[in-house]
């Protein structure tokens, strides 16, 4: 089901519309879960629970799992009882880890990119016009959804001790002729997909490029240069009950902590590859549910417990599937969030919403990056170091304070008038406005390939 955008638009409208519809749908969603997290971490929680069942467009519905064979995670999955988590590991990789991964040879790197300050460079930047975007979304659209400061669209990264190459988006499309990208992750991965799409557009001729629907799976395709740069939907990485990519506000989360095949058929032909998992973990405790378990009894582990054994199993795909010859593999470390203001400035409050300038304090990290975590993915990534590697944007992305869309973006719930009031009170701290951020993210990559 290819489509050409532009075509698209002119002659069949109605479809179009549809599509459109669905993206809102699709980022309304994303949406939902953010203010999940926002509920989780805001510090004076004054904001009331959502109500689940209203975000919820289908009657819940269980398996009998006691009589089915696990068939596979989705939405409708529930948990026939819950019982605190075992200390069990997927069998996998705890065969791999005995035998003992090889530890990390650090390559001696010529330059570390992560370190650097901002540097503000209007003559540079942006990279690209966000009105000329056809790929653009209405989530990290800010200027169109009224920011008037684009402070925030002029910054370069500038690492400490060597200077980035430029970004070039011709070169980028040789590096990528007859190859799959694909970005995988949550919606912190798909702002960077979409900002990739902006990066790189401009260069192909209208009529050959083209993008199919948003599903689980989205394609871009440049047929000129026979490739593709495609997101694939997978918040925790295994299998879970969020892998819907429109519907995926569940109530609670269910993953196989063992299964990761259903996603990695999908990535395992691409040649590079861009993951990401993070704030999905941080909405509190998860639920396990064993592929080999037939009770359909769930284990209950907490966030960090979750991710590790995900990363495990994420790991252990990669150890056993990936030439480093034929497939590049990267990981995207944590995207941070800026909601406390007191972070960066003692004593005040509010959060990211009008801020427009970069932090310049460089020890700064804000408490939305949590260490054990960064700690733990580090421990995992050592195991695949000579197969992986990272992207460690979480420090630069933290002086970023004044990146984000805060309310200048779409929002599909209509407002009420306190919210309104109090802009601070609905505001996005999470995703970030493009151009914007992400594009450096971008740079970054392009360094390594
Ligand atoms: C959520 O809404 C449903 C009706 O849509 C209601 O039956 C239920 O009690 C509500 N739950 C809470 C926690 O407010
Ligand atoms: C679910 O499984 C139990 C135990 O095998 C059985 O007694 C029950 O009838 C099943 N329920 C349904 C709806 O199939
Ligand atoms: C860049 O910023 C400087 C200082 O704010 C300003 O004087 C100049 O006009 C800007 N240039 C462009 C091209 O926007
Ligand atoms: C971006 O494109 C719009 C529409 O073509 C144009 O009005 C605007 O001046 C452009 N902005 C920049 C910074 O080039
Ligand atoms: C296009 O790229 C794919 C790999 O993504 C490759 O299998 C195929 O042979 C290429 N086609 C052409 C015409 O180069
Ligand atoms: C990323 O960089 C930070 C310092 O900015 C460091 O503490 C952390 O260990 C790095 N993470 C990984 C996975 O390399």
């Amino acid at each position: 089901m290819q489509q050409r955008w532009q075509k698209k638009k002119k002659h069949f409208p109605l479809i179009s519309l549809l599509f459109f519809v669905f993206i809102a749908f699709s980022i309304f969603w994303s949406e939902s879960n953010i203010r999940v997290i926002h509920q989780h971490q805001a510090r004076n929680g004054q904001k009331q629970r959502q109500n689940a069942s209203l975000l919820s467009s289908t009657p819940s519905h269980s398996f009998n799992l006691s009589n089915k064979p696990p068939v596979g995670l989705d939405k409708f999955t529930t948990c026939a009882s819950t019982v605190r988590y075992s200390g069990r590991r997927a069998v996998s990789a705890v065969l791999w880890e005995e035998s003992g991964g090889r530890r990390a040879v650090s390559e001696v790197e010529s330059c570390d990119f992560f370190s650097g300050k901002w540097i503000f460079d209007n003559v540079s930047y942006p990279l690209y016009n966000e009105s000329q975007c056809p790929y653009m979304s209405d989530q990290l659209a800010c200027h169109k959804h009224g920011r008037q400061d684009l402070g925030y669209q002029f910054w370069r990264w500038q690492p400490r001790n060597c200077n980035m190459k430029r970004w070039d988006a011709v070169e980028m499309w040789d590096k990528l002729r007859g190859k799959r990208l694909m970005f995988v992750g949550d919606s912190l991965n798909r702002g960077q997909w979409i900002s990739m799409l902006c990066l790189m557009e401009s260069v192909i001729p209208r009529d050959k490029q083209s993008i199919t629907p948003n599903s689980e799976l989205t394609i871009f395709r440049a047929e000129n240069y026979n490739a593709t740069i495609e997101f694939l939907w997978a918040p925790l990485l295994v299998e879970s009950n969020s892998d819907d990519a429109v519907d995926h506000r569940m109530n609670e989360r269910i993953l196989r902590p063992d299964a990761i095949l259903r996603h990695s058929s999908r990535w395992e032909q691409a040649d590079i590859l861009v993951f990401n998992s993070y704030l999905w973990w941080r909405q509190g405790p998860v639920k396990l549910l064993w592929s080999n378990d037939e009770s359909g009894a769930c284990e209950e582990i907490t966030g960090l417990g979750g991710m590790e054994l995900a990363m495990e199993t994420w790991a252990d795909w990669v150890a056993s599937h990936v030439d480093p010859l034929k497939k590049k593999v990267f990981f995207v470390t944590m995207s941070p969030t800026h909601l406390g203001k007191y972070e960066w400035e003692a004593g005040s409050e509010g959060n990211c919403y009008n801020e427009k300038k970069p932090i310049d304090d460089e020890r700064y990290w804000g408490t939305g990056s949590d260490l054990p975590t960064m700690r733990m993915v580090e421990k995992r990534l050592a195991r695949v170091s000579s197969k992986v590697t990272v992207l460690n944007i979480t420090q630069l992305s933290e002086y970023r304070k004044d990146g984000h869309p805060t309310i200048y973006r779409k929002f599909w719930e209509p407002l009420e008038p306190e919210k309104k009031s109090n802009p601070a009170s609905y505001s996005d701290c999470i995703h970030w406005c493009l151009p914007g951020v992400p594009d450096v993210w971008n740079e970054l990559l392009f360094q390594f390939l």
